[in-house]
């Protein structure tokens, strides 16, 4: 049996899952030769309906149709080179680091292939992150997904193999299982640990909001369904981090009994899987700084690692207890293996009661306010996610024509609270920059920006009925 394959069966036999299409009947990849006539997805841009032209666009415009190719170019060669020095002087081992730790993410391939084989053809690479990576292996619904009742629910029945991109759920589910990282997913691994980002890899810090807008639209974006999607940036947002979290709970236990199973398998033959996997924990718990700092201005962490914290930042869903118990100091790999996917359930149950509520600008910002004011130190994590949080509550409130001043105003104060956690811009003159790390956050600057920018909405004359309950409160002075 694969270690692959025995992989699965733990993951699956431990979850208490079961493939829904069951093991025998995995849906094929067609790849997008399928979807290209110009009758089908493959027209002219700008002429008929969007799904028209919907492969014409990936390839004119979004950055998938390019991430294969990437694999080509001296930034993924120098993050090779680093995983595997003997790759200079090899192609074939420099092509077999490509297919087990790079294409499974980058390029729109059956599991077969992220196996060590033979050299990776560019032709396999230019496929890119293509149509079946998000939309489902085609076999099942490529026949069906162009009669005319094809539509509604049924579509993404998971019989179909088609994914649902549509819901807000739906769409950060697809989009985590490579900007996150995943395994059980059709059998492939997806993993972006230490060792990839300590070889130069960016570090993946999802949002689905900032992603999703910055796809390029190859879809109808007037559409009932797209309409309902965008109607709360709020939401959006919020359901996206719940998810996220969720992906990332997953992929830390599958890390951990990845990490059992090869520990046992005492065969020189199989890569150990480190444990604990530091891109678990909190980047900058380790790297940081170690000059002295005035207690909260450069804080970035208390040096004691906690679980993820892109993930996990906003302490007061997660106490500070359980978080620390998360840490790598208090937690063994058994332990993480068993907790975890309950953790993740709990998240993506709150995820599906968030994607059915509904969001008021008004009490996003009196729960920012209240947060910031509450925080007695605050972490460049905790600080981004709060900065994030504000940004959705101006999109929403930018949708009302009645409160396009207040907007309008947020946004440029907003784009000053930016400011304030961006890294170290000079990384070449200083040490400190080396890490890329938010060694110089200052986080009284932060509070002063984000005071600055709920200020508009609580001033000004012309705020809508919706902004009542915030108008009743002063923002809060902050030391
Ligand atoms: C877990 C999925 C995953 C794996 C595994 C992975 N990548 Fe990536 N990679 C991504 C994502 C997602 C991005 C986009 C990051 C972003 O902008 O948030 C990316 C970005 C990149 C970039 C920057 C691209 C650009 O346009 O600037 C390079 C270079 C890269 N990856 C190379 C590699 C190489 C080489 C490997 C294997 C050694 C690899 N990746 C493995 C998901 C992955
Ligand atoms: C990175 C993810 C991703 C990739 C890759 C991708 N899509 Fe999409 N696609 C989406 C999302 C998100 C939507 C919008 C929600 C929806 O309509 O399902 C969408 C919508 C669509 C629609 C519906 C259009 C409409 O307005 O009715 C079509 C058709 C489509 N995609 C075809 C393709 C084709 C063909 C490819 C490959 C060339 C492709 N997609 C690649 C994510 C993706
Ligand atoms: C099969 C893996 C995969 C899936 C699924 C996927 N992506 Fe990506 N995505 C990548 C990779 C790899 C890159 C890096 C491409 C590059 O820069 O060359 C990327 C890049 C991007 C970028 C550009 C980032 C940048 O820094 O410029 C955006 C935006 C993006 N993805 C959005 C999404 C959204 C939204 C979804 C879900 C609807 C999604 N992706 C689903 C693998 C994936
Ligand atoms: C528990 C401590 C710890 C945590 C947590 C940790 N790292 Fe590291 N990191 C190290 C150590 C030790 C090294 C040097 C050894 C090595 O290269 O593996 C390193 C090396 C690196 C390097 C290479 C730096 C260089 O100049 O050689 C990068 C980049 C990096 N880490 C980024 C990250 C990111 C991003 C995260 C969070 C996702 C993270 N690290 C989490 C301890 C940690």
């Amino acid at each position: 049996m694969s270690l692959q394959w025995r992989r699965t069966l733990l993951i699956l036999g431990f979850a208490g899952l079961v493939f829904a299409s069951g093991q025998a009947a995995e849906p094929m990849l067609l790849g997008n030769q399928s979807c290209a006539t110009s009758t089908c997805h493959g027209g002219v841009i700008g002429s008929g309906p969007a799904w028209n032209h919907s492969l014409s666009t990936w390839i004119a415009k979004d950055p998938h149709a390019r991430a294969g190719l990437v694999l080509r170019d001296n930034d993924s060669r120098q993050i090779v080179l680093r995983l595997n020095p003997a790759a200079a002087d090899s192609d074939d081992v420099f092509d077999n680091v490509l297919r087990e730790r790079c294409i499974s993410c980058h390029v729109t391939v059956a599991a077969e292939e992220t196996t060590a084989g033979e050299k990776l053809p560019n032709a396999v690479l230019a496929a890119g992150v293509s149509c079946e990576s998000c939309h489902g292996a085609a076999e099942f619904w490529l026949d069906e997904h162009v009669q005319v009742d094809w539509q509604g629910e049924k579509r993404f029945a998971s019989a179909t193999g088609m994914r649902d991109t549509e819901s807000v759920i739906g769409r950060a589910a697809t989009c985590v299982r490579c900007h996150v990282g995943s395994r059980t997913d059709d059998g492939m691994v997806r993993d972006m640990n230490h060792d990839l980002i300590a070889a130069g890899h960016p570090a993946l810090r999802f949002d689905l909001l900032f992603y999703d807008e910055n796809m390029p639209r190859h879809w109808d974006a007037s559409s009932e369904a797209e309409n309902s999607f965008q109607q709360s940036a709020i939401r959006v947002r919020d359901v996206g981090r719940s998810i996220t979290l969720a992906a990332s709970l997953e992929l830390s236990s599958q890390r951990a009994l990845d990490h059992l199973e090869t520990r046992e398998s005492g065969s020189p033959a199989i890569r150990q899987v480190p444990w604990p996997e530091l891109a678990d924990y909190d980047c900058f718990a380790c790297h940081q700084s170690l000059r002295f700092r005035p207690a909260e201005s450069t804080l970035v962490s208390s040096g004691v690692p906690i679980w993820n914290a892109w993930s996990t930042v906003r302490q007061l869903e997660i106490s500070p207890a359980a978080m620390a118990s998360l840490s790598p100091m208090t937690s063994d790999s058994e332990r993480i293996a068993s907790l975890l996917p309950v953790k993740a359930k709990e998240w993506r149950a709150k995820a599906v009661a968030l994607a059915a509520k509904d969001f008021s600008p008004s009490e996003r910002l009196n729960q920012i306010r209240d947060e910031l004011g509450q925080a007695k130190k605050l972490t460049w994590y905790e600080a981004a996610i709060q900065y994030l949080r504000l940004d959705a509550v101006q999109r929403d409130l930018a949708k009302d024509p009645g409160n396009a001043v207040i907007a309008e105003q947020m946004a440029k104060h907003l784009s000053t609270v930016e400011e304030s956690l961006r890294f170290d811009p000079d990384r070449s003159k200083n040490q400190r920059g080396r890490y890329h790390s938010p060694a110089r956050f200052d986080a009284s600057k932060f509070r002063k920006a984000m005071n600055a920018a709920m200020q508009p909405a609580a001033s000004s004359a012309s705020t809508a009925r919706s902004l009542q309950i915030f108008l009743s409160r002063s923002v809060a002075s902050q030391p």
